[in-house]
């Protein structure tokens, strides 16, 4: 899994980082590393690249609210990025959308729902049916930008 944030969510990735890692998940950090100001689209397009490659299977991103990170992650193609709230969002993110990096926002959740909201993201499965049509055309739209 690839985690990434910007100043405003490092914290939250850190400690997201520790709560995977204590779970046995196989973690990269891919920054930001300290309380300095930087840019989210930065981190965003290092997970949404990671993940789009293939280096890792799922990204998590943190910003201040987790909006900001999330779109630029979903400019990568092949990314589907969803901003959280809690565990039914969470959930659903993974059930309905397919979503393979999952954001939230360090000044909008506690450490305790966040991570809640993580477990519940990592335990649900893409319940595909219906939704895989949906997916289908949010990747004609990808091909669409990039033709
Ligand atoms: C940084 O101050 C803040 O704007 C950023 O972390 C995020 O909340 C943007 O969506």
């Amino acid at each position: 899994m690839a985690l990434g944030s910007d100043h405003a969510g490092r914290a939250l990735k850190d400690f997201l980082l520790g709560h995977l890692g204590a779970q046995g998940h196989n973690c990269v950090d891919l920054g930001t590393y300290t309380d300095e100001s930087v840019d989210y689209p930065d981190f965003g397009a290092l997970v949404g690249n990671a993940v789009a490659n293939g280096t890792a299977e799922l990204g998590v991103c943190v910003c201040g609210t987790g909006i900001g990170i999330s779109i630029a992650a979903n400019k990568v193609s092949g990314v589907r990025a969803a901003v959280v709230h809690d565990v039914t969002s969470a959930r659903l993110a993974r059930q309905h959308n397919n979503a393979n990096v999952v954001c939230v926002g360090q000044r909008v959740t506690t450490q305790e729902v966040a991570s809640q909201a993580l477990d519940a993201f990592l335990e649900a499965t893409f319940e595909g049916g219906r939704h895989q049509r949906r997916i289908d055309k949010l990747s004609d739209l990808d091909k669409l930008r990039d033709s």
